[in-house]
Parts: C-alpha cells; sequence; structure tokens
C-alpha cells in the first residue's frame, strides 16, 4: 500500500510572531517565506491579515511572491475579517482561508458570552463567506482540546457541510495528553459522518512541554495535517516545533508510515535563519537543530561513534543539513573559494552581491585568525540587515571612555534620502552614548526593553552578536548586529531595530492616509 502523505502546515509567520517581542518587518517575512518554500512546507500561514495593516502586506506579498505552497490567512469568524483575508490573497496561486472560533465552554462562557446555537450559526456562516473566496477553506475550533465531544462532532460536521476543506483540532492551551488527545482525533474520525471530505489537521501549543508528543499521538490515530511553527516559537510557551515532528515521521518510518514533502537538508539553514531574524537564540540541547544535538560529550560515546555512527546517532547530522562548526576560510581564501563555502551553507549570492560580501568577509578574516561557518552565517545576515537602501546605514563610529571619562560617542548615518548625518552624545556608558546619539539623529527615541551581546565562536577574537528589543508605544521591536568590536554590533542592532520600527511606522502611515 502507497504511504500516505501529511501535509506540513507552517504558522511561524503568523502563530509564531504572537510570541512575545518577535516584531519582524514585511522584508523580514518574505524572507522567511522563501525559505519555508525551499524547506517544502506545503502550507504557509503568511499573517492574519485583518490584525493589522502589516499583517495585511505580508500576506499579500508573500501570496505574490511565493507560488508554490498554498498560502493561508487567519480570519475570525466574522465578514469583515473573512473579507480582509480574501483580499489580501488575491494574488496567491493557491490560496487558502483560515476561519476560527472557539467552541469550548470556558470561552464560550467568558470570554464570547454566546452559546452553543449561535457559535454554530456564526461557524458555518463564516465558512460559507471564504468558500465564495476560495474552494480550500479550514475551520479552527479554537480550544478544541476543552471542548465536549459531542458539541465538537457536531461543529466539525456542520463546518464541513459548509464547504471546510481542512478541519483543524488546535489545542490552543497545551492542555492535552497524548493518548487523551489521539483518542480525541479517532473519535472525530469515528462519530463524523462527513468528515471523510476533509482533511484532519492539528496545531498543539506547548504549554506542558507535550505540543510534539500530542501532534505525533494525532498522526497514529489519523490526522493527516500537522501545523507547528520552526524552532517551537508561537504564543506563550510556543506551537510544537515543526523540525521535530518531521524528523520524527522520517526517522520513526516504521511506525508512523507516512510520508511528507519536506527537503530535510533545509532543517538546519531555516532554524538559522528563523532564529536570527525572530531574535530567539536556539537552545543549545534543543532536539534536531541545538548546537549540541549532535555533539558527544562523552569519551565511551565518542569512541564508539568513531567505530560506528549509528551507536549513538538515531539521525546522520547531514540529513537536516547539520554541517559542523568546522573551521573553514581565513584572510588568504579567495573570491571562488568564499562563494563555494556560501552555496555549502544555502547562501546564493549574485556576483555583484558576492563582491561586496568578500569585502565584509577580507575586513573580517583581517580581524579574526579564522572564519568559521557561524561567522559566514552572521556576516551574511548582516548583509542582508544593510542592502535595504531604504533604511538607515550605520557607517562610522567613534567612542572616547575610560574609568574616569563620561562616555563620548560620535556616530555618522547614511539616511534613505541618500544623505549623510554625524551626530555626538554622551552617556552613561559607550553602548549608551551609541545609541543616544543614533537615536538623535533618527528622530525617535523608543525604550531599551532588552540588550544581550552573545559571543559567537568563543575566544577574545569572537563575533560579538547583539539583539536588541525596542518597545515603541507598547510593541516591541527587535533589531540585530554582528561586529568583531562589541561596541560597533551594539550600534548596528540598535539601528536595526530602528529601521524595523520606522518600516512598520511607515506601513501604518499610509495605510490610515488611504483609509
Ligand atoms: O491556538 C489556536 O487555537 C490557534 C488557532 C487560531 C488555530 O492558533
Ligand atoms: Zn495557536
Amino acid at each position: 500500500m502507497p504511504e500516505e502523505k501529511v501535509i506540513i502546515f507552517d504558522t511561524t509567520l503568523r502563530d509564531g510572531e504572537q510570541s512575545a517581542g518577535a516584531g519582524m518587518t514585511v522584508e523580514d517575512k518574505l524572507q522567511i517565506a522563501s525559505q519555508l518554500d525551499r524547506l517544502g512546507v506545503d502550507v504557509i500561514e503568511a499573517g492574519f491579515a485583518a490584525a493589522s495593516p502589516g499583517d495585511f502586506e505580508a500576506v499579500q506579498r508573500i501570496s505574490k511572491q511565493v507560488r508554490r505552497p498554498i498560502i493561508a490567512s487567519l480570519s475570525r469568524a466574522n465578514p469583515a475579517d473573512v473579507d480582509r483575508a480574501a483580499e489580501a490573497l488575491k494574488g496567491a496561486e493557491r490560496p487558502r482561508i483560515h476561519v476560527f472560533l472557539s467552541s469550548s465552554d470556558i470561552h464560550l462562557l467568558h470570554q464570547m458570552r454566546k452559546n452553543q446555537e449561535e457559535v454554530l450559526i456564526m461557524a458555518v456562516e463564516n465558512v460559507a463567506r471564504a468558500k465564495r473566496y476560495t474552494a480550500d477553506v479550514e475551520f479552527s475550533p479554537m480550544d478544541a482540546s476543552r471542548t465536549g465531544e459531542d458539541f465538537l462532532c457536531r461543529v466539525v460536521e456542520a463546518v464541513i457541510n459548509a464547504g471546510a476543506t481542512t478541519v483543524n483540532i488546535p489545542d490552543s492551551v497545551g492542555y492535552a495528553i497524548p493518548e487523551q488527545f489521539g483518542a480525541l482525533i479517532k473519535a472525530l474520525l469515528n462519530r463524523v459522518p462527513n468528515i471523510h471530505k476533509a482533511v484532519v489537521s492539528v496545531h498543539c501549543h506547548n504549554d506542558l512541554g507535550l505540543a510534539v508528543a500530542n501532534s505525533l499521538a494525532a498522526v497514529r490515530a489519523g490526522a493527516r495535517q500537522v501545523e507547528g511553527c520552526i524552532n517551537g516559537l508561537g504564543e506563550r510557551a510556543g506551537n510544537a516545533a515543526l523540525e521535530e515532528i518531521i524528523m520524527a515521521l522520517h526517522t520513526r518510518k516504521d511506525l508512523f508510515s507516512v510520508t511528507t514533502n519536506i527537503d530535510t537538508a533545509q532543517i538546519y539553514p531555516t532554524s538559522r535563519l528563523v532564529s536570527e531574524i525572530f531574535g530567539f537564540p536556539v537552545q543549545y540541547n534543543k532536539a534536531i537543530v541545538g548546537l549540541n544535538a549532535f555533539r558527544h560529550a562523552s569519551g565511551i560515546h565518542q569512541d564508539a561513534v568513531l567505530k560506528e555512527r549509528v551507536t549513538f546517532e538515531i539521525m546522520d547530522p547531514a540529513t537536516v543539513g547539520w554541517r559542523g562548526t568546522s573551521l573553514v576560510l581565513g584572510k588568504l581564501s579567495g573570491r571562488a573559494g568564499l562563494r563555494a563555502r556560501l552555496e555549502e551553507l544555502g547562501f546564493h549570492p549574485a556576483t555583484d552581491e558576492l563582491n561586496q560580501i568578500f569585502e565584509a568577509f577580507k575586513a573580517l578574516a583581517d580581524k579574526k585568525r579564522e572564519v568559521t561557518d557561524l561567522d559566514l552565517e552572521l556576516l551574511m545576515a548582516e548583509q542582508r540587515r544593510v542592502v535595504d537602501t531604504r533604511m538607515y546605514r550605520l557607517e562610522h563610529v567613534q567612542v572616547r571612555t575610560g574609568s574616569a571619562e563620561t562616555p563620548t560617542a560620535t556616530v555618522r548615518l547614511a539616511c534613505p534620502d541618500g544623505a549623510t548625518v554625524t551626530g555626538t552624545s554622551t552617556g552613561n556608558g559607550p553602548v549608551d552614548a551609541v545609541c543616544k546619539a543614533i537615536a538623535k539623529l533618527v528622530g525617535v527615541e523608543p525604550a531599551l526593553d532588552e540588550y544581550v551581546v552573545h559571543s559567537v565562536t568563543g575566544g577574545l577574537d569572537s563575533v560579538a552578536q547583539v539583539t536588541i528589543r525596542l518597545n515603541y508605544q507598547g510593541r516591541l521591536y527587535v533589531g540585530r548586529g554582528a561586529d568583531t568590536d562589541v561596541i560597533v554590533a551594539s550600534g548596528k542592532g540598535y539601528l536595526n531595530a530602528l529601521n524595523r520600527l520606522l518600516a512598520a511606522e511607515t506601513i501604518a502611515n499610509r495605510t490610515a492616509a488611504a483609509s
């Protein structure tokens, strides 16, 4: 019998973006969507079109530019939301509207103040409305795992009759236990008379650390779509980590007997890109994509793996695109060597782009004896951050500091209109002085919410990676910067966050002016 396929639905750009402090630009989302396309996911939930002008623009642009996967927009079960989702998805090759509505008594009583019959009507009416725009409609009864089974069966049957082609069963608060969740999926498959007309999907949150286990139990019970986020991002404790689900299905094929469309070698590059853009580091011991996931510390293990890899490795690291942290290039390396290594790491720069990257690489190699893969990844990330000419660029930083003097910074910025501006500020430390000088020049001074410095490869000559979160009118904007000089890295990170803030403001102002 041919193996059945499990549809992989990625919601990194929607539920993942709900992670506190994510704050991405539309350009960031486009980059992630393109990488998800390379990874081979079947569905990309690009955003929640009615939630904000930025979300609308992201769904719209991803719909136009990413053509292979299905592009979905989330929508509450109301006509205005459904219409907005349809509008944003207009340019998509394969649009999906994903309607959701709470179904548990707890939500009905305390949040919605509606009874079951009212909810049933709203669900059916809005699925039918979405169906007028696209054949591909998904419905999610929110908090399904805390919904009474009888009512859940009624809702599922009714939305399928109204045209839903996927019914997604969310464990919205991460309350389920694998055995119980698998049994719920089995009950729906057995009890809902028209269930064969829809794909049964699951969407598990990780509040008890069981999101992946619950998703896998559901697949064993017959679910054929799994939703999740790269690196397990998402609301509160996050969603099921897609890379873990994919590799569990792949590694334990003997048990699951299902396939996916995923190119597993793209898992590691996708994880790195998402971590970089979200500004959330991946924990070292994280399954599949953590720095230690394929490192063996114990001498006994090392000895065994050298004799035969399968003794202590259930996956070949290369399968997930992991290449270790091997030393690669130095100051004598040439352009061709750099291009070859970048291509092995999944980057494909055009020739003029490569010229700029080569200059940056040479400058780095001058400061650092050994340039590792991790350094190259950072260099590429830094490159990506500065190419957008609609943004401010940090051209020069100079700092006077010492134990007995007030730190003073002078910075020069290249502006989006092509001009160059220079400014000076003092601060309670050199980083503070640099950030204040930049803020004065740009003309916005948000509060600093978080400042983290990470040494990427260890050693005193290591590249410093700085992550900064700025709070502006209650919204967080993340910025990152990398340099061998921690002060310069901080300035770059601060300006990166300001650029993201300004991009979000521009979209909001454009929308306000148009309406
Ligand atoms: O967790 C949840 O219930 C959701 C729905 C909107 C699918 O994210
Ligand atoms: Zn969710």
